[in-house]
């Protein structure tokens, strides 16, 4: 997929996701083979304001790339200011978040709501292009509300501002995570943009993302919450992609030995801290057993794990009740509304967001 100069090696993208698309969750995900990776939403005011929380997010190591670094907010100059960051930082492009509903960003104007104010996101984008020369991506909802969608005009927009790429989420401001994603608006929006667009929304397997392009006609798939506790996604689609067999799901020590790796990552990119790599890292972790005999041990054991050693201890327990279940992990079909829930519940309770999203 080619988004202007930046070229990633699949269509297969991970989704900006506030409290996990960290450097460490990156890694993980481009290891399993995502193509293209995009950090979590940074926002432009606190960034430029030098505050530790997102300079901490755009540190960018040497292997992680290519990544595109999102930045929201809702002012032109501050935003303009910010991508300078972010492509000084080392991003290999910088994305404008127009779709993320959250009050905690839509009260200031950002996000989703700049989908009710479309001059502001226009001159936004005018004054991020000018600011940088990596290639200009832009993630939008259809529209605020079922009866005032607006793909038509941010087509058109993003033309003009020189946009290099659109991710379409095919929900409404309005649906928030609810009801089902329409992948009809991609189709539609694929239609009318010149630009790369990448689909997303409601992709929970490697046989979906193939389907959203055949009914899409979109150039990239971005994966988001399917892609939590299980990056093997993007093997899985990059295996068909590549027209090999689909690779079964990993055995247990496998997934013992992801788990710790990104475990082990998320250490490394907190400069050594292990405390705080534990606490972040069990919403993480409660995704990775969900499903297995003993995922619920696990899950109460969560408020526990502190340190590697805990982590370790608490893996333990999860090979004995495999091990007493009497067979390798089950794959479980995920409802959209437990993906959800759950996605919320982590995000609010363990880790310390800047949007509380969604
Ligand atoms: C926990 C969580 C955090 C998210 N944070 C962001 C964000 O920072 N920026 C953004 O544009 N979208 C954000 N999203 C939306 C996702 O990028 C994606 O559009 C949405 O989850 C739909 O894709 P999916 O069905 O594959 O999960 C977030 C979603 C979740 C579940």
């Amino acid at each position: 997929m080619r988004i202007g100069s930046l070229t990633s090696a699949n269509p297969f993208v991970l989704a900006p996701m506030d409290g996990y698309s960290d450097a460490a969750f990156r890694a993980v995900c481009r290891n399993a083979g995502a193509g293209l990776c995009f950090s979590e939403m940074i926002p432009a005011v606190a960034l430029v304001h030098n505050a530790v929380k997102p300079r901490e997010s755009l540190r960018i190591e040497p292997s992680d790339h290519p990544v595109v670094v999102q930045v929201s907010g809702a002012d032109p100059a501050t935003m303009r200011e910010a991508a300078r960051l972010a492509e000084a930082a080392g991003a290999d492009a910088v994305d404008v978040n127009a779709g993320c509903p959250s009050r905690r960003v839509t009260n200031g104007g950002a996000g989703a709501a700049l989908l009710s104010d479309l001059p502001r996101l226009a001159a936004i984008l005018k004054a991020v292009r000018e600011a940088i020369r990596v290639p200009l991506t832009l993630k939008v909802r259809v529209g605020p509300t079922a009866d005032r969608i607006v793909l038509d005009d941010l087509a058109r927009i993003a033309q003009d501002c020189g946009v290099d790429a659109v991710t379409v989420h095919a929900r409404t401001r309005a649906q928030r995570f609810l009801g089902r994603a329409d992948w009809r608006f991609i189709a539609r929006f694929r239609e009318r943009a010149s630009m790369t667009v990448i689909g997303n929304g409601d992709v929970q397997s490697a046989a979906d993302a193939f389907r959203m392009i055949r009914e899409t006609g979109c150039d990239g798939v971005m994966v988001g919450r399917a892609a939590i506790g299980n990056p093997w996604i993007f093997t899985q689609m990059v295996a068909l992609w590549s027209g090999g067999p689909a690779p079964r799901d990993p055995d247990l020590s496998e997934r013992r030995a992801a788990i710790l790796a990104h475990y082990d990552s998320l250490v490394r990119v907190l400069g050594g801290d292990e405390a705080r790599a534990a606490r972040v890292f069990r919403k993480h972790l409660a995704r990775y057993v969900r499903g297995l005999p003993g995922a619920l041990r696990v899950r109460r054991a969560l408020p526990g794990v502190s340190s590697r050693a805990d982590l370790l201890s608490t893996l333990g327990a999860l090979g004995a009740a495999c091990e007493d279940a009497g067979g390798p992990p089950r794959s479980e079909a995920v409802t959209e509304t437990e993906t959800v829930t759950e996605a919320v519940t982590e995000t609010v309770t363990e880790t310390e967001t800047v949007t509380g999203f969604p």
